[in-house]
Formats: C-alpha cells, sequence, structure tokens
C-alpha cells in the first residue's frame, strides 16, 4: 500500500505535519507494543492523528481500532483503504475527552501513531487554511509543540499505554521534559528504539535528528528527568546509549547569554554564539565579533573550553545522527592532557581568533585531536564509531 501522502501542499504538510509512516517502522511500533502489551487483544487501539491509517492495518490485533485525523481528505482516503476501523474527522487536541471518540471510561485503551511535531511558533503563517495555527487547543495541553500537546491529550485520555514516535528531543531536553510534566508524572517509559528522522524519506532533506518510538505505561509513579538520564536506550540497528554515559561541556562552560552575570573586574577575551545542542552547534557559529543578545563572553580560563568546542564542530558531521540533540560532549580529563592542540587547532583555523591571538601551532594537533575524539566515541559508544576518525 502506498503511504506517501500527496493530496496536500507543501505549506499544509508542514504545518500539519503529515509525513506519513514506513510499514517498516510501523511494524517496529507493534513489536514493541506486542512484546509488552501480552493481552493487547483486550484493548481498543487509537491513533488521533492517523493519516491514511498506517497504524490500524492490523487485523485482528485488537478489540477495536480507531482512527482521527484534522485533515478530511485524508480521513476519507483511510476509509477506502482499511476496513472494520471507525473513523473520525476531527480536531485531536479540542474538547478532549473521551466520549467524544465514543470510548467508554472502562475501555482498556492503547494510543498509537506518529502524531506531528511542530513546533508552533514555526508554522507556516501564509497557508490559506493557516492549518494548525488556527486550530484550537485544549488551554490545558496547550504548549509550543503539537507534539507534546499530543503527549498531553494521551494522559486527558487516560490511555493505559502510549506507543507513539517523538523526537528524542522532548525527553532528553530538560526545558521539554519539564513541559510535559501532566504526561511524566502519569506515564513510564518501558520501552522503545530509536530511529533517524531520515528514514522518512519527505524529511531526510534536512540535519538527521534522532526520533524514539517510545512505549509508554500508566504508573502512579511517573517518570523523573533522572530516569530518563539513567535509561539506555536502544538505537536502530546499532548499539545502547544512556545520557548518564556522557561528560558535556555544559559542566564546564557557560551555554547562555551571560553579560548580566559578569562583574566588573572580568576581563572577557573573546566572543561565542550561544551554546544550544550538537546539532544547533552544527548550524551556528561559534566564535563572533558582535554583542548581540546572544552573545556568551569568554574569559580567559574559560578559552580552551570554546576552543574545544569551536574544534567539535569541525568533527559534528562524525558524531552520531543520535547524539545530535545532547550537549556537546567532552572526556574532560583527556582533553585537559591536550588542551593545547585544541587551542591551536582553533586559533590557527578560526578567522576571528586568528586576528585575536597568537598561540604557537603545536605538532600533530589534529593527529591527536582525532585521536580523542576516536577513544571519546569508541569507548562510550563502541568500535564502530571510533572508525569515523580512521
Ligand atoms: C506525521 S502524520 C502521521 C499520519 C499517520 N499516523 C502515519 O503515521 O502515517 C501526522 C498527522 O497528524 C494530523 N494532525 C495534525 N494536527 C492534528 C490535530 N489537531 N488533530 C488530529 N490530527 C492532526 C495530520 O493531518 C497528519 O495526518
Amino acid at each position: 500500500m502506498n503511504r506517501n501522502q500527496k493530496h496536500l501542499n507543501y505549506i499544509d504538510t508542514v504545518n500539519l505535519g503529515s509525513y506519513y509512516t514506513s510499514e517498516i517502522i510501523v511494524d517496529l511500533a507493534y513489536s514493541i507494543l506486542q512484546k509488552n502489551v501480552l493481552d493487547i487483544k483486550d484493548f481498543t487501539i487509537l491513533d488521533s492523528s492517523c493519516g491514511y491509517g498506517s497504524f490500524l492495518t492490523k487485523k485482528n490485533i485488537a478489540k477495536r481500532l480507531i482512527g482521527a485525523d484534522i485533515d478530511e481528505k485524508a480521513i476519507s482516503e483511510a476509509k477506502k483503504r482499511i476496513d472494520n476501523v471507525d473513523f473520525i474527522y476531527q480536531n485531536s487536541l479540542a474538547n478532549v475527552f473521551r466520549k467524544n471518540l465514543a470510548i467508554e471510561d472502562n475501555e482498556k485503551l492503547i494510543a498509537v501513531g506518529n502524531p506531528p511535531y511542530n513546533d508552533t511558533t514555526s508554522i507556516i503563517r501564509n497557508s490559506i487554511k493557516d492549518a494548525s495555527a488556527q486550530h484550537k487547543i485544549d488551554s490545558d495541553i496547550k504548549t509550543r509543540d503539537l507534539g507534546m500537546s499530543f503527549l498531553l491529550s494521551y494522559n486527558k485520555l487516560q490511555t493505559d499505554y502510549v506507543c507513539v514516535l517523538h523526537p528524542l528531543s522532548y525527553l532528553i531536553k530538560k526545558t521539554n521534559f519539564a513541559l510535559l510534566s501532566k504526561f511524566t508524572e502519569n506515564y513510564k517509559l518501558i520501552d522503545g528504539i530509536i530511529i533517524s528522522s531520515h528514514e522518512f524519506s519527505d524529511t531526510s532533506r534536512g540535519m538527521a535528528f534522532p526520533i524514539l518510538i517510545a512505549l509508554y505505561k500508566r504508573d502512579q509513579n511517573g517518570m523523573t528527568y533522572n530516569y530518563i538520564q539513567d535509561y539506555q536506550f536502544k538505537v536502530k540497528d546499532d548499539s545502547l546509549f544512556r545520557l548518564k554515559d556522557f561528560d558535556t561541556i555544559v559542566n564546564y562552560v557557560q551555554k547562555y547569554p551571560n553579560k548580566k552575570y559578569l562583574n566588573k573586574n572580568d576581563k572577557p577575551v573573546a566572543k561565542f554564539w550561544t551554546l544550544r545542542d550538537i546539532n544547533a552547534l552544527k548550524r551556528n557559529r561559534t566564535f563572533i565579533n558582535s554583542d548581540t543578545y546572544n552573545t556568551v563572553y569568554i574569559l580567559m580560563e574559560k578559552l580552551p573550553y570554546y576552543c574545544y568546542i569551536d574544534v567539535f564542530k569541525q568533527y559534528a558531521d562524525k558524531m552520531p545522527y543520535f547524539i545530535g540533540n545532547c550537549d556537546v560532549i567532552i572526556d574532560n580529563k583527556k582533553f585537559n592532557e591536550i588542551k593545547e592542540c585544541f587551542i591551536s587547532q582553533s586559533v590557527h583555523t578560526n578567522p576571528i581568533l586568528k586576528n585575536k591571538f597568537k598561540f604557537r601551532e603545536i605538532p600533530n594537533a589534529k593527529l591527536k585531536i582525532e585521536n580523542y575524539f576516536k577513544e571519546l566515541l569508541g569507548s562510550k559508544l563502541g568500535e564502530k564509531y571510533a572508525k569515523n576518525f580512521d
């Protein structure tokens, strides 16, 4: 069955996040679900952003299948393609109550699917319908990202399990995790697999970012951010990955604009663009000359760390996609052993530093740096990643 959506123009596709899911990924989600929910036949399965219904094609898997979508054409196409599913044309983020989906209070419920992930502030505004930007969202589940609102909607429906795809950044970025508090207080991640956003052919033009096929179970203790930091994430076709295994640059430097924290005796020696995650570093500048609302002022004793980040950017494409939303990683002890190599490399390659500082060129600096990264990735993620630096 062709699952690619063809009926929307570019703007509406972006605004509705209408990138449909391939059979391989749907099957992967179901394999996680079936491994963990042995009595799945007793449940009703709901995909409240179902598109053409990719997640609702499994026959006799559950007691009942329900699909809903805000896109009327998608729903009518889904009805043509799949039998024995209750399809509903509706906005699943407004008036979120079981009765609006004809689901009984005592019905055992699993939410599945691939809800749109779309920062509502970046919704393209010139669409005729202005799709999701104008659609109403219940105030108690309103966030800056449609996908997070969907997670909150599953909590509002009191689903017993949630098995959906979403950006890994929802869990691993502390600010996102906090925005999801109503969800994280009631659900616990019990299984999941990380895949690349490039698994979606329509989105493969941009920078790859990690998406989690997550399985959550309703749990009165919920989960803490510490639980996520300790969680062993499985990566598709790959190794395991745990946030706590890495030390990051945030333990040593200022990431965000710091003008107001400077003392009058502080004499900044350089300026840096605000730091976010590794993927943002790939796009953004490092050292800058100007004073902007994004400027981080650097004191001499911290300069080597910023040189480290500048050099890290040069190698960022060799880092695996699944750490793209993490802060810049570092092995502080080993870095300190060869920090002059990083300073030398940065000063001699970055035009802004070149004009500001004189620093002797360290012989074999590049080789030592590459060995450092080789060891860092090899020891934490497996030998496969060490090879990127051969
Ligand atoms: C990433 S697609 C996934 C479609 C389908 N579940 C799949 O995996 O192939 C996201 C879907 O969410 C729908 N959508 C966006 N906002 C919605 C809303 N407020 N209520 C219901 N559906 C919505 C879009 O129309 C689109 O079909």
